[in-house]
């Protein structure tokens, strides 16, 4: 098969997995009669939204190159969206990044106001882990997938990183040599984890050895940081219509990123040499680790 057909093939499959994914996350929007009208629209809304969907297809592609099954788990690849869907919600709000638009959509707090926004954020956290608990299977491994989202999700990591992304906010643009320390850790743990776990959970439910696991997880931490990388660098070098949110805006709110601190040429080599980094990290894996050498190519060529 040539490189383009080969291409073509794994393209399809990741479109495949994406449907997929879709339909199970819209079965999960199904909340019991308890839940007000409104409250499930903000949920369907910004969880059904069209985003990348890239993180659960991670959970399913590293269970997958361990030898598992997209059906076990698929249920702790929708946890990992629904996280990362509360992420977001919250840090459009106007005490955050206060943005206006998301995956090509009015945020969630401009339809539906912030109270609702909040709680709709708040909703999808609990959901993530309801669903993890219950529907992973066997019960030693759920409790496993639990903690490891908890410690993802948590005030070390992910909420930890978000808050100092905050703090590092600064009008004056002046930055210092410990300014890039700083901003590794902030995307590591805002973004980083997040990518990091997908890869950790999906290992876990296929029962990975541990040199796949270990694999899996330098693979994630390259990818995860890679990602918030081309994040920062989208941000300056496309347009809000491209990327279906606003564009340009981390400059005016003196976020602390990449192309401030290292330019946009420097920043671009040390995403490209993440990815390298990670799809040597899977190597091991040999021909099944295809799909996941696509997707970390596709972390740095992504247009949106
Ligand atoms: C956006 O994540 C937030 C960051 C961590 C940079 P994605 O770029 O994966 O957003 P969606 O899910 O595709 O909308
Ligand atoms: C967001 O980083 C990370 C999380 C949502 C946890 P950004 O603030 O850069 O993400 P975008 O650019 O709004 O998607
Ligand atoms: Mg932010
Ligand atoms: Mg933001
Ligand atoms: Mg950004």
């Amino acid at each position: 098969m040539s490189e383009a057909d080969h291409g073509a093939t794994l393209a399809t499959y990741a479109e495949a997995l994406r449907l997929q994914i879709d339909s199970a996350l819209a079965e999960y929007c199904n909340l019991a009669p308890g839940c007000p009208a409104k409250l499930r629209e903000a949920i369907s809304y910004s969880l059904l939204a069209p985003g990348k969907r890239l993180r659960p297809m991670l959970v399913l592609l590293a269970a997958e190159a361990c030898g598992g099954e997209v059906p076990g788990a698929m249920p702790a690849a929708c946890a990992v969206e629904m996280v990362h869907a509360y992420s977001l919600i919250h840090d459009d709000l106007p005490a955050m990044d206060d943005d206006d638009l998301r995956r090509g959509r009015p945020t969630c707090h401009k339809v539906f106001g912030e109270a609702l926004a909040i709680l709709a954020g708040d909703a999808l956290l609990a959901l993530a882990f309801q669903v993890l608990a219950r529907d992973v299977r066997p019960p030693a491994t759920a409790a496993a997938c639990c903690a490891a989202l908890a410690e993802a999700a948590g005030p070390c990591q992910l909420v930890g990183g978000q808050a100092d992304d905050i703090l590092a906010q600064r009008a004056s643009q002046a930055r210092n040599a410990c300014d890039l320390a700083l901003l590794e850790s902030i995307h590591r743990r805002k973004t980083g984890a997040m990518i990091r776990v997908s890869l950790r959970l999906g290992a876990m439910i296929a029962g990975a050895g541990d040199g796949q696991f270990d694999a899996l997880d330098r693979y994630g931490q390259c990818v995860g940081l890679a990602f918030q990388i081309t994040d920062d660098l989208l941000d300056v070098q496309s347009t809000s219509d491209e990327l279906g949110k606003a564009a340009g805006k981390d400059a005016a709110r003196g976020k602390l990123t990449y192309p401030s601190l290292l330019g946009q040429q420097q920043s671009a080599q040390r995403a490209a040499a993440l990815v390298a980094e990670a799809c040597q990290a899977v190597e091991c894996f040999g021909p099944r680790a295809q799909p996941l050498v696509a997707l970390a190519r596709y972390v740095l060529a992504r247009k949106r």
